[in-house]
């Protein structure tokens, strides 16, 4: 553990800190090389940096998700376990089984890949419609396209009428903003508390409405879904829509968000996924390798035990870096290279085991779409004047602004 005290801790290895927030690949690096298995004593968390160690934490079956179960002070107790109300269960993300196990085998039919192509067509007319109503030449790339299309799409498949998308993109964005966030301001928990408030009102209403009137969509599936007799509950309903939105959203805009820029910064990629279209799948995940919209996730030590070589107690947080995984020369020859060719484009930035992104399959396919999309769209597209600036939100990595032009 050398040179322990130069490294930064806390607050400096989020979003909320301005290096960190501009490009975090050299200080990852540094904790790569220099302590790998950091002691975060200001944020109360290890966090993991190498590939292996953050592919081996993700799949340990033993290690817990549940805040509750996390040592009192530590990052995940009081961070992730302080938006529970006393009676309330965590979304999926946040369970352990059997009840994880359950839920998720009673939400997951829909999200498989076979499930999830069949929305291909109705995603491709989102995007032609998001990028019919762009009218000038200069426009923001995540306000005006990257921004709307995963609310469109999520919203569609829950059977959620389209007056309402505009509020869904706004309600889940303030909920967004203090969810992982170790600092919110009075604020912004203020704010994201009247969105929930005013999220589940919305879903309960639609739940009333859709329990009369089932559909061909996920909430009707959800009110209809039976496995080995078991049923949803309403609360449990209003909870997974809940992370649906919340988990689907910016992460798919960051993703398309950063994806574009990569191709816009790397302008013979760019040609290159232009003169050949069929690249767009192991560009997506070299979009997803390269720049990766979650920076981090976590588990919980269920014992004392050593993990990576490291002693850890029962209770702790485990905080792995998933951006920091993606970019290991051990795994990655010249990892900070972004090519859309590249073949291996295998990565860590959904996740892993048991708490796989749930949502990869609709995350990739939409991704593809919106770019391909664009790309046919517009044979030009830069940068303009007006830059880009990256969002201030813990655990997630994409821009709150990206000002393009078509000329
Ligand atoms: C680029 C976009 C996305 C990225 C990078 C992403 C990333 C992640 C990550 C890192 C996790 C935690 C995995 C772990 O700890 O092992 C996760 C979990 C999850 N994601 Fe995503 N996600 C994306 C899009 C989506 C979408 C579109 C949806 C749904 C509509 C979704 C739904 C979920 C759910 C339900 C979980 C919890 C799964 C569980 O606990 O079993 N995600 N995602």
């Amino acid at each position: 553990m050398s040179d322990q005290e130069t490294l930064p801790l806390g607050v400096k290895l989020t979003a909320l800190d301005e290096a960190f927030r501009r490009n975090p690949y050299p200080i990852l690096e540094r904790l790569r090389q220099q302590d790998p298995t950091l002691n975060d004593t200001e944020l109360v968390r290890r966090v993991f940096t190498r590939h292996d160690d953050v592919k081996a934490i993700l799949r340990d079956k033993e290690l817990l998700s549940d805040p509750r179960s996390a040592a009192e002070g530590s990052f995940t107790r009081e961070y992730l376990g302080a938006n529970l109300g006393p009676d309330e269960e965590p979304s999926m993300l946040l369970m352990d089984e059997p009840g994880h196990r359950r839920l998720r085998s009673l939400v997951s039919k829909p999200f498989t890949p076979g499930a999830v192509e069949k929305w291909r067509p109705r995603t491709r007319d989102v995007v032609q419609r998001v990028l019919d109503a762009i009218s000038t030449d200069e426009f923001d790339l995540i306000a005006d396209f990257a921004g709307p299309i995963p609310t469109i799409v999520i919203a569609e498949m829950l059977g959620i009428d389209a007056s309402l998308h505009a509020d869904f993109k706004r309600w889940s964005d303030l909920m967004v903003q203090v969810g992982f966030n170790p600092f919110p301001t009075d604020e912004q928990t203020e704010a994201a508390d009247t969105a929930r408030e005013q999220l589940h009102a919305c879903f309960e209403d639609q739940i009333r409405f859709r329990s009369q009137n089932l559909g061909d969509d996920l909430l009707s599936d959800m009110l209809r879904a039976e496995e080995e007799g078991e049923t949803l509950t309403h609360q449990e309903i209003v909870s997974q829509c809940d992370l649906l939105l919340v988990a689907g959203n910016v992460t798919t805009t960051d993703l398309i968000g950063n994806g574009v820029l990569a191709l816009i910064q790397h302008p013979e990629q760019m040609a290159k996924l232009r003169a050949d279209p069929g690249l767009i799948e192991n560009a997506v995940e070299e979009m997803l390798r390269f720049d990766s919209p979650v920076t981090n996730s976590g588990r919980i030590a269920h014992d004392d035990t050593e993990l990576a070589g490291c002693p850890v107690h029962k209770g702790e947080s485990l905080s792995v870096s998933l951006a920091s995984a993606n970019r290991d020369p051990d795994v990655y020859p010249e990892p900070n290279r972004f090519d859309i060719e590249r073949e291996d484009t295998h990565h860590q930035a959904f996740g892993g085991g048991r708490h796989l992104c749930l949502g990869a399959h609709l995350a990739r396919l939409e991704a593809q779409e919106a770019i391909l999309g664009l790309l046919q769209r517009y044979p030009v597209l830069r940068l303009s004047e007006r830059g880009y600036t990256h969002h201030a939100i813990p655990s997630f990595r994409g821009m709150s602004e990206c000002w393009v032009t078509t000329r």
